[in-house]
């Protein structure tokens, strides 16, 4: 989705907003661009279609010491990409970009934008522009006249506007991410659809709720908050910046996302020690605060694979029903909610729009919600009752690998918390002693990552790939299929592993790979379905017990794992094989493994 950055302040905006936007690649995009008050030559806007170096190379020789500046990485949605439709958009001195979708603006364009408006691209957001313009010839403020703008609009929307004559800049959203950073010891002024592009420059990080202007300026030494009626307003939140080093850097690692799995055994420790004997168990005990009789999940992609996990963890320890839901179906499903109902909505980013929307809809039929999320301040975790962080620090790669090993996690300390286990000492303990367990024996798998690259390299020019789980290992089975699609642009698909001779199951051949997962539980069945692909000429990588002979005999490749006295968490333990094989297959097919193709680390537009 589109990435937001803008600065005031001190001479650094062009670098402060080039910067940022870098920071925000990783959420996806097609073209880049800044418009910024230049010291010598004024107002200057430069954009370009494709990736930042694009801007950058355009930009080598353009003098960009400026005290204002605003910036955008577009991910297209209305119109197509083109230099044109590349944000910023500028209109005399006035100059905006945009995040979200203007729904009406079709009928704006038409019945409230001045006829002598000459738009220059296809986009909607341009209208945003014109609208901005129109009323600034009539208010009294520049200010005004985007609160009078952004009354017309419809949609969810982040919009940023900069006035290069009085030196501002207005920022608004309804239903969109958006934050505003300060550095009190200078002054300087930040806005950006992630608070991530302002590690290290804003100590105090703000959080405007929907339809509350942020006013950013030279002469005010804070920044400024205001209703749609120019009233002054409180109705933001306000945090001390996340000064952990979330490393914005790759270290020794080529890609983020492979820094990402092998971030994984720590965050783990981590994640236990904060939920088990840190400040976060307050956050677990509260969970168990209303009488639930049933939980109604809902996530999108990856997210919704950690639900369906979190639904066994439900179910199988807790013995509450519960059911995970697809978020982009659920709202149009015409839900039925009973008594004791809860919801939980799991989002990395806490910005995705589908399961926003899901969440306003159950909040709507007085359904307590909560969220397992990963970013403090997100939409989500300002709407939810309960938020349990899922504390995977940023994740950078678009190929969500720690961020779901986290939510499943924090999903299983729920269901500890639901089910008392966390008020018996002995059984804490355990459980304490199994999350350090698969921590321990991750980083085993990762010390031994040379034989799955191996493989890796076997496979990654095969037909198709089949992933197979029974039980508590089909959702990870999803996942895997999922990892590999985002990354290696290849089809796979994740089968229930007594699924596949319903159907899919026609498919086998030689070309196809079943990447199977044999865990201990119903190992002979499981066997049985990887014979009936073998029979079938199908490639055999089984990912099952150590030293089992017979699935060794019957498997093409075989990854040995130490399911011992993990139980209910050998689902996370397989999954970061599944993580493993993609990546390098991805790495062999010279793919953009960061930032795939198409993709956004978090789809704010339904
Ligand atoms: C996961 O690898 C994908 N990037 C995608 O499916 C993602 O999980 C989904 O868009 C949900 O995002 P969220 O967790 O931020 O809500």
């Amino acid at each position: 989705m589109c990435g937001i950055v803008g600065h005031i302040g001190s001479d650094i905006s062009s670098d402060v907003v080039l910067e940022g936007l870098k920071r925000l690649e990783y959420r996806g995009y097609d073209s880049a661009g800044i418009s910024f008050l230049s010291n010598k030559n004024g107002l200057q806007l430069y954009k370009k279609t494709g990736k930042l170096e694009n801007l950058l190379e355009v930009l080598k020789d353009v003098e960009t010491t400026s005290n204002l500046c605003i910036g955008h990485t577009r991910w297209a949605t209305h119109g197509g990409v083109t230099d044109q439709n590349s944000h910023p958009h500028r209109h005399g001195n006035i100059s905006i970009v945009h995040n979200g979708i203007i729904e009406n603006a079709d009928e704006l364009k038409s019945e409230v934008v001045d006829k002598d408006f000459e738009f220059k691209s296809e986009t909607d957001s341009e209208v945003f522009l014109a609208l901005v313009s129109k009323y600034n010839s009539q208010s009294s403020s520049f200010k005004e006249a985007v609160a009078e703008a952004f009354k017309h609009v419809k949609g969810n929307s982040a919009f940023v506007a900069m006035n290069a004559e009085t030196k501002e800049i207005v920022a608004i959203k309804r239903s969109a991410p958006l934050a505003c950073g300060l550095n009190p010891k200078n002054n300087d002024k930040f806005v950006s659809s992630d608070p991530y592009a302002l590690v290290g420059y804003a100590s105090e990080i703000y959080f405007p709720d929907d339809e509350v202007l942020c006013h950013l300026s030279h002469d005010e030494k804070i920044i400024k908050f205001y209703d749609l009626n120019l009233k002054e307003s409180e109705k933001f939140q306000h945090q001390k910046a996340d000064t952990s080093s979330s490393s914005t850097d790759k270290g020794e690692f080529e890609h983020y996302m492979l820094k990402e799995i092998y971030e994984q055994p720590k965050l783990i420790q981590e994640l236990v020690q904060d939920y088990i004997h840190g400040k976060a168990a307050r956050h677990l005990a509260k969970v168990k605060s209303k009488e639930i009789d049933r939980f109604l999940i809902n996530a999108c992609g990856t997210a919704y694979y950690a639900g369906l996990l979190v639904v066994d963890y439900l179910e199988l320890i807790n013995k509450i029903q519960a059911s995970a839901y697809l978020s982009s179906e659920f709202r149009y499903r015409n839900p039925l909610f009973q008594k004791n109902d809860a919801a939980l909505f799991i989002s990395q980013s806490g910005e995705t729009a589908d399961t926003l929307a899901a969440a306003e809809l159950v909040k709507e039929n007085n359904i307590p919600i909560y969220s397992l999320v990963n970013v403090r301040g997100s939409t989500l975790y300002r709407l939810c009752d309960q938020n349990l962080l899922i504390k995977a620090g940023t994740e950078i790669g678009v190929a969500s690998t720690k961020a779901f090993t986290q939510m499943a996690l924090t999903g299983r300390l729920m269901a500890a918390s639901l089910g008392g286990e966390l008020d018996d000492e002995s059984k804490k303990k355990n459980l304490e002693k199994k999350f350090l367990l698969l921590s321990e024996r991750i980083n085993d798998l990762i010390s031994g990552v040379e034989k799955i690259k191996e493989i890796a390299e076997s496979l990654y020019n095969k037909k198709g790939y089949l992933f197979t789980g029974r039980g508590i290992y089909y959702p990870v089975a999803l996942e895997g299929a999922l990892k590999l699609k985002e990354i290696a642009y290849v089809h796979a698909e994740g089968y229930a592993s007594g699924e596949l001779k319903h159907g899919p199951i026609a498919l086998i051949d030689e070309e196809m790979v079943n990447i199977a997962v044999a865990g201990p539980e119903l190992l002979e069945k499981t066997i049985s379905n990887i014979q009936e692909v073998k029979a079938r000429k199908g490639i055999i990588v089984t990912i099952g017990p150590e030293n089992n002979k017979e699935l060794m005999k019957i498997s093409d490749y075989y990854i040995p794992l130490n399911f011992n006295g993990l139980d209910e968490l050998s689902p996370i333990y397989v999954n970061v094989v599944h993580q493993l094989l993609s990546y390098y297959m991805a790495k062999f097919k010279g793919n953009d493994i960061d930032q795939p193709r198409n993709l956004a680390k978090s789809v704010t537009v339904e």
